[in-house]
């Protein structure tokens, strides 16, 4: 009825973070900065840069649990491991481009380096999924650009 918290999952995407190398910040900001935007958090997960691996986490969190937003962060960027974008746009039933142009644009304020960000914005059927930068930074950063609007947006979904 409109008054139900919406749902969100968060992944970070990172081989060191996943290996215990590396502490995940990037999680607990995109967590946090949800929380205090009013959505129900329900997983959070940490994933070595595997496509096969994140498309599966991302068709079961769509499908299965019906999330109303997967927020992932890092993988975006130039390395060979980084397939956050392709691993998104291979679960994605409709494209929203605007959502990462968007954080890209307002990005290039903070950084002229923005612009190698890769990140996608994605509905799978009812789920939005955007993919962040990999640093806390560039995360919350990203989050003050886009999070009203997408609060917007999946309220139209519902
Ligand atoms: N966007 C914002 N808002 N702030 C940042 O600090 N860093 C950039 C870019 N986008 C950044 C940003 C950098 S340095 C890179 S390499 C790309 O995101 C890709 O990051 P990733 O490989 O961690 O996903």
């Amino acid at each position: 009825d409109g008054t139900e918290p919406f749902t969100a999952a968060v992944i970070t995407m990172s081989d060191k973070g996943s290996k215990g190398e590396r502490a995940d910040e990037s999680g607990p900001a995109m967590k946090a900065r949800l929380k205090a935007a009013g959505f129900d958090v329900v997983e959070a997960l940490l994933l070595p840069d595997e496509k096969g691996l994140l498309k599966r986490e991302l068709v079961r969190l769509s499908d299965q649990r019906q999330v109303d937003l997967i927020l992932t962060s890092g993988g975006t960027g130039f390395s060979v491991r980084d397939t956050t974008p392709e691993a998104t746009l291979e679960v994605m039933t409709r494209n929203v481009p605007g959502i990462a142009e968007a954080i890209r644009a307002e990005s290039m304020k903070y950084t002229k380096r923005a612009m190698l960000s890769r990140g996608v914005s994605v509905l799978r059927n009812k789920t939005l999924i955007i993919n962040l930068p990999g640093s806390p930074k560039a995360v919350r950063e990203s989050m003050e650009i886009v999070l009203e609007s997408v609060q917007h947006g999946l309220g139209i979904l519902r």
